[in-house]
């Protein structure tokens, strides 16, 4: 029987609430498709950083790599300046692990729950692969003559070949195995960021060539957030840079529902990948058992494919479809008709 390693860290916020449902899920789960699982628990975050001054012990990352998946809730505090969590727990993981693809399925379970006019299910069902380790979220830059009147900031985005290319590859792949159209979109913003973008499109078409069977197009980031809203049936994969993908997934959270059900992966092919639901930390609804599990439990069932047990995973996805369907009022925190702890439960008995 197959027992999977597990690093568990609950993180800020309504972070350790969601985590618990993954895992009460996961526990259902595993009985029912029998493996084993063991799971450690890293109480990385903000209530951490603020008792010890240390955002993450030195030996987190070596710790980290031993484990088959990482299982995140939500890193961030009110306590502590934007930026210091961030950078120091969840990027620093997704660079140093090298989780160099975000993967950010798209899919509307309800169309009750779509902004949308007239779009269904049918239509808001893609997936969205944003590159994880370079661009803008690479931090380079400077300041010149910082306070003064004249001030310049300089942020760059950095793309390498090798970092666009394996981008490109995992997104190709991905298309071929699971894409729904075969089609594989490049977003970007060619005729402005001439150099990045140049590169993505050159090595996009290059890699195009090994892969006669994928329908290839390009759309603008701005065209992009524009279809979404409009057409969202056009799009099979999507794949993009760091900073693009951060923000056109927000968008494709909320067309498929909401934060409450978006869930996302830091995946490292060779290595150890991390899921999380993408909402943040959400601190006012902390503690009220009323923040909507369902991205977490979604994050889970990624989680469970990745490692190898696809059967676990659709039967997460199919529980979660019909809950959504069936039970929730609304997939927003507090108007669900259920608590946290309830629609955790919901998920378990549906299995
Ligand atoms: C996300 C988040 C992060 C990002 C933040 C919290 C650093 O917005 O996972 O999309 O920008 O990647
Ligand atoms: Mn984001």
């Amino acid at each position: 029987m197959k027992n999977y390693k597990l690093a568990v860290i609950p993180g800020d916020g309504t972070g350790p609430e969601v985590v618990a449902e993954g895992l009460k899920v996961l526990k259902a789960v595993s009985e029912k498709c029998r493996f084993k699982y063991t799971t450690t628990n890293y109480d990385f975050g903000g209530e951490r950083y603020l008792r010890t001054k240390e955002v993450l012990p030195k030996t987190a990352v070596k710790e980290l790599k031993t484990f088959d998946a990482i299982f995140l809730g939500a890193i961030g505090h009110p306590d502590v300046k934007p930026g210091i969590l961030e950078k120091g727990i969840l990027l620093k993981l997704r660079f140093d692990l090298d989780q160099y693809i975000n993967l950010r399925p798209v899919v509307l379970y309800d169309e009750r729950f779509c902004p949308l006019k007239d779009k269904t299910p049918d239509d808001v069902h893609f997936t969205v692969i944003r590159e994880n380790s370079e661009g803008l979220y690479k931090g380079l830059g400077e300041f010149r003559n910082k306070g003064k009147k004249n001030e310049v900031a300089i942020q760059v985005s950095h793309n390498t070949r090798k970092g666009v290319e394996r981008c490109l590859r995992y997104a190709f792949e991905y298309t071929k195995k699971f894409g729904r159209k075969k089609k594989l979109t490049l977003c970007g913003k060619t005729n402005v960021l001439t150099f990045a973008f140049d590169l993505w499109e050159r090595t996009f078409h290059e890699i195009a060539k090994e892969y006669p069977d994928i329908t290839t197009d390009y759309a603008h980031v701005d065209a992009t957030t524009m279809w979404f809203v409009k057409n969202p049936e056009w799009f099979d994969v999507i794949v993009t840079d760091n900073m693009f993908g951060d923000i056109i997934t927000d968008l494709g959270a909320m067309i498929q529902g909401g934060m409450g059900i978006a869930a996302g992966g830091n995946i490292n092919p060779n290595g150890v990948s991390m899921f999380e639901p993408i909402g943040g930390s959400a601190p006012k609804y902390t503690g009220k058992n009323i923040i909507n599990p369902l991205a977490a439990i979604c994050a889970m069932g990624m989680l469970l494919r990745e490692v190898g047990e696809a059967n676990a995973a659709d039967l997460i996805e199919t529980s979660v479809k019909k809950i959504v369907r069936e039970k929730l009022k609304t997939l927003a925190a507090g108007k669900m008709g259920y608590s946290t702890a309830q629609v955790g439960d919901l998920v378990v008995e549906n299995l």
